[in-house]
């Protein structure tokens, strides 16, 4: 029997005003797939990268791309769910913002009894992105415990799990965020130092704070106005990780500039390479699940909305109005 689900679909990229919530067919799951009916979806902002063309997707496009809800059929191979499982993803391809949807059952897995829908749907992205850049990418030699890394936006979805997890591995994160409230806040969840990046030299600070060494590593996910000064933060052989553009996409450089500023590192990383595969995904989905449930991660959901408000949401999310995470509900 074809149900059918009010999604959140774009027939072109542009502002918030383009998002439509349509009523859609969701058929029966095809090998490899699951159909999942969403109690609550994530809101992140690659959601307004796509909705607004700074990554270009095929359209029409229905966007989202975290959810968490329940397993309503499975498809031909998939065996690690089955319907009625409660469950979480963080997946391509984006659709999340839905009552329901049929996808890939790769990236979705259990959702463990201790966590509810809502922490699910609103921790799967952002915190398996905090899991690979503070684990997996790393300058040579790795993080030892005492290290300083500098992590920008630091009261954001992906920052709040990141100061918190980055404290629970012993390392000093300094965090920067755009307001003395959102310092606070980044402080109250574990960065070391919190620098105020609208109103101080960060660069400046984050020397004064590491005696003139500079950091290990700079995790950057503003992108266009930190770029420059981060790479003024890091100690010799550094690394820079690039893995987002909320102020604008950094601009072409000269790589001869990073031997001139001590011989650094530069990766531009992304979730969807770490999570390629099935075991991958569940590897760090557990690590995740691991440090939520045993308090040392606490998911913040700092913002509800109705699904049919999700431009209000992205116009927040914009505006630098939000803190930690957002759900959407269904
Ligand atoms: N590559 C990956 O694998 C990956 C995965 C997940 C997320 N990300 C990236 O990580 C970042 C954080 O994602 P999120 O969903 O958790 O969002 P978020 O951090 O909750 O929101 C973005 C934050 O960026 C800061 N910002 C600085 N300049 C901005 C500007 N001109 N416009 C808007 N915001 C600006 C704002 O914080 P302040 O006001 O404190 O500056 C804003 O709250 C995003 O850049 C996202 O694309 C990348």
């Amino acid at each position: 029997m074809t149900q059918t689900s009010m999604t959140v679909r774009i027939d072109r990229h542009g502002g918030p005003e383009e998002m439509k919530l349509v009523e859609l067919p969701v058929g029966d799951p095809g090998a490899g797939e699951i159909r999942i009916r969403h109690h609550a979806c994530g809101l992140n902002f690659i959601d307004v990268y796509q909705r607004s063309g700074v990554y270009a997707m095929p359209m029409p496009l229905t966007l989202g791309m975290e959810g968490a809800g329940v397993v309503e059929a499975v498809g031909p191979g998939v065996t690690h769910l089955k319907a009625g499982d409660r469950a979480a993803y963080a997946a391509n391809p984006p659709g999340s913002y839905s009552t329901a949807r049929v996808m890939p059952a790769k990236n979705v897995v259990k959702l463990p009894d201790a966590i509810d829908f809502e922490t699910g749907a609103a921790m799967m992205l952002k915190g398996m992105t905090a899991q690979y850049l503070l684990k997996r990418t790393l300058p040579q030699g790795g993080l030892q415990k005492g290290d300083f890394v500098l992590f920008h936006a630091a009261a954001g979805g992906v920052g709040l799990i990141a100061c918190q997890w980055a404290k629970a591995l012993g390392l000093q994160l300094i965090g920067t965020a755009g307001s003395d409230e959102k310092c606070a806040l980044a402080k109250a969840n574990g960065a070391v130092h919190v620098i105020n990046y609208r109103t101080e030299d960060f660069a400046a600070r984050v020397k004064e704070i590491t005696g003139g060494q500079g950091v290990k590593v700079v995790y950057d996910s503003v992108g266009k106005d930190t770029w420059d000064k981060s790479l003024d933060c890091l100690r010799p052989f550094g690394l820079m990780a690039s893995f987002g553009n909320a102020s604008g996409v950094v601009p072409p450089f000269a790589p001869g500039m990073l031997g001139a500023k001590g011989s650094l590192y530069v990766t531009r990383q992304t979730l969807f390479t770490h999570i390629a595969t099935r075991d991958a995904t569940q590897q760090m989905a557990d690590d995740l699940f691991g440090v939520v449930t045993s308090g040392q991660v606490r998911i913040h959901i700092e913002q509800r909305y109705a699904l049919k408000d999700v431009a209000q949401a992205h116009r927040d999310l914009e505006a630098r109005k939000t803190t930690g995470s957002s759900v959407l509900l269904p």
